[in-house]
């Protein structure tokens, strides 16, 4: 039977005053169906959205509203509170309360007991996309997440305004299985993890480059979900449009060759490398130093071979686990085992690419991962669960591998 690491835990659930506030419901109802213990705290603004009674028939526990209470403060009920709780998980978190959290203020019950405790806090923002791209919003959370405090989310998607994008809550199920993995973590405790993410960008003249399709967003995912499994990461990027993830050291690049420099360089320092980095095959031989002119016939761009930094990392004396990726449109099999044999890695995700789901720019994707006698199928989900997946894997054929 497949016991929840989420049962027996005690969660303190606070709510803020955002439309999103109807799904904290269905959360405390998941949770406790889970086995934890729900503890609700709303804001002022959040009783104006959902009624208190609400919590405290799904939590079967007295909701706690107020910082000035005489009959709790009696006893310090904020200070047990903040004691009581294995995780504070704020959803959904508004724009004023994050920045209110990032700012320290101890104004009212929530915002106090965040200050007091020393369980981990999660935040699952939610807000119109204008609030949550508001360059106030993205440097309060970097500001938290440096502090150590999760996010989770948000989605994009159709909004309660009426608008599309980023700042949808995720699903109280998705809120859910992410705090499992919190509380699961520890799979890659004490080891150091390098991950290459992204495109890279070979220039042909100062404005043109060829390029190719890769989002980033499964590396990116990978960077996250090794660092919630206790892995201390390094994340090499080549040039993407996403946040950058809280990491051990983040370093950005854009050609092929400085992907080779920046990864080869750390992978000896690093138990396990991951090449999800969709890394040019070849670059222009030369770069013209001005706009190449338009022609009036045909041109010609003469390439050369880029270095292969999987081969180049699986070579090293002493170096780290090594898990390849392999995007094919055909024979994804075939190509992944040959690969995996070919530059003597030890494990290699292959996917599908060019499908109507997942691949390059999709949230989504479907794995088939293969090592020397064995293979796994992860099947179609978010990549950020995917992630999750994938780590774990990694993980148990790195201790298959290592054993203490
Ligand atoms: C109808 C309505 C919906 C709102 N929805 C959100 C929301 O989804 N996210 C958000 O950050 N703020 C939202 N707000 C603004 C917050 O309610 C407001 O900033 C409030 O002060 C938050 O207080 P709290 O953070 O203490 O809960 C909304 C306001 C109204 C009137």
């Amino acid at each position: 039977m497949h016991l929840s690491t989420t049962a027996q835990k005690q969660i303190l659930l606070g709510v803020t005053g955002g439309i999103a506030a109807y799904k904290a419901a269905e959360l405390v109802r998941l949770l406790r169906a889970e086995g934890a213990a729900v503890r609700v705290v709303m804001t002022q603004a959040a009783r104006a959205f959902v009624t208190p009674l609400t919590f405290e028939a799904l939590s079967n526990e007295p909701v706690h509203l107020t910082l000035l209470d005489a009959t709790e403060e009696s006893a310090m009920g904020h200070i047990s509170l903040a004691r009581w709780a294995n995780v504070i998980l704020i959803a959904p978190a508004t724009a004023d309360f994050i920045a209110r959290l990032r700012l320290g203020l101890a104004d009212d019950l929530l915002a106090t007991l965040c200050l007091a405790t020393d369980a981990p806090i999660v935040l699952a923002p939610a807000m119109n996309r204008l609030m949550w791209e508001n360059a106030a919003t993205q440097e309060n959370i970097r500001c938290l997440q440096d502090r150590g405090i999760r996010v989770f989310g948000p989605a994009a998607g159709e909004q309660a305004c009426g608008e599309v994008g980023w700042g949808r809550m995720l699903e109280p199920v998705e809120i859910c299985n992410q705090l499992e993995w919190i509380f699961q973590n520890g799979a890659l405790a004490g080891l150091t993890v390098l991950i290459s993410a992204g495109p890279t960008r070979e220039p042909i003249d100062p404005v043109r480059y060829i390029s190719n399709r890769s989002s980033g967003r499964m590396g990116y995912a990978l960077a996250q979900a090794a660092q919630e499994a206790g892995a201390a990461v390094s994340l090499v990027s080549g040039p993407v449009s996403l946040p950058a993830p809280r990491v051990q050291e983040m370093v950005s690049v854009e050609r092929a060759e400085e992907m080779y420099q920046a990864v080869v360089s750390r992978a000896i320092y690093h138990d396990i490398y991951i090449g999800a980095a969709a890394v040019a095959d070849y670059t222009p031989a030369t770069v013209a130093i001005s706009k190449i002119k338009k022609q009036t016939g045909e041109t010609m761009i003469h390439l050369i071979k880029t270095p292969d930094i999987l081969s180049a990392v699986a070579a090293l004396e002493d170096g780290p686990f090594t898990v390849g990726f392999a995007a094919e449109t055909d024979r994804v099999e075939d190509y992944a085992r040959q690969k995996l044999a070919a530059k003597c890695i030890d494990m290699i995700a292959a996917n599908r690419v060019g499908q109507t789901r997942g691949g390059f720019e999709s949230h989504e994707n479907a794995l088939q991962v293969y090592w020397n006698g064995g293979q796994r199928t992860l099947e179609m989900a978010p990549k950020t669960r995917l992630a999750r997946q994938l780590i774990e894997l990694i993980a148990e054929r790195y201790h298959a591998k290592n054993p203490a």
